[in-house]
């Protein structure tokens, strides 16, 4: 019986240390988990804002950069409204070095520009156009004089006027009407406030669906709700 005790003393010895052992383990493999799992939560936390934030610096300047560059502009139509051949007259002081406007006028640098609304593009006799502005084809009406008027070689790539544009659609406007009152009697466009305030709606959705995809965007990032 004694031998019996003796011999069951060193296993349960054994086990004690054994249990020892295994708390100590498990201590360790306890501090080990939370500190991956505290190393997981950092990194996601700091990983995850700091991706999110150029994606949300780069959607704020391209809203702003569309709202810079729309809305102002009224239609040629409305311009065309606002100014009179008068005004064009003065406007028409920075194209008279090249173009003429009187009936029969010579050509010079440019063609002579009398009744040149309404009429054929680059037809004029005897003026040497390039091949791309002979390429258009069509007539000068009011918008296509509008959009060459602002930015003739943005219009038609390769013409060889010149000219860096009116950046201001009234000048343009203006000019156009000084033009049709040389030589030309084109009607005026249609200008209706109801039709033109239908294509600010549209442009007013567009921009609308844009700060609706920031605004996501920025809910989607706590931190840049917070800085708004
Ligand atoms: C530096 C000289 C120069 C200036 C300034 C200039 N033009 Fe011209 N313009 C030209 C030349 C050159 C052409 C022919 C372009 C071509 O053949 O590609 C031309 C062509 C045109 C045409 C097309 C004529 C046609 O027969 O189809 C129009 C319209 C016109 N110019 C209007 C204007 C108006 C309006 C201005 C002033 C706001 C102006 N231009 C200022 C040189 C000039």
């Amino acid at each position: 019986m004694t031998q019996d005790s003796s011999s069951q003393t060193p296993p349960s010895g054994q086990k004690a240390s054994g249990d020892l052992f295994n708390t100590a383990a498990g201590w360790v493999l306890f501090a080990a988990a939370l500190g991956l799992g505290l190393s997981i939560l950092a990194d996601k936390y700091f990983h995850g804002s700091g991706a999110e934030r150029p994606e949300q610096l780069g959607y704020v300047i391209a809203v702003t950069e569309e709202a810079g560059d729309g809305p102002a502009e009224m239609s040629f139509a409305e311009a065309l409204t606002k100014v009179t051949a008068a005004d064009g007259e003065k406007v028409w002081s920075k194209c008279q070095s090249c173009h003429s406007i009187n009936a029969g006028g010579a050509n010079g640098v440019g063609p002579n520009l009398h009744g040149i609304m309404g009429a054929a593009v680059a037809a004029k006799p005897g003026f040497g156009y390039s091949g791309a502005l002979k390429g258009l084809g069509g007539q000068w009406d009011w918008e296509r004089m509008n959009a060459w008027l602002k930015n003739p070689r943005g219009y038609v790539d390769g013409t060889k006027m010149a000219f860096a544009g009116l950046s201001k659609i009234e000048d343009r406007a203006a000019v156009a009407l000084y033009l049709n009152a040389n030589g030309s009697n084109l009607a005026l466009p249609a200008f209706a406030p109801a039709a033109d305030g239908a294509a600010e709606g549209e442009a007013a959705a567009a921009e609308g669906e844009a700060e609706a995809v920031a605004a996501a965007e920025a809910g989607s990032d706590p931190a840049a709700a917070a800085a708004e």
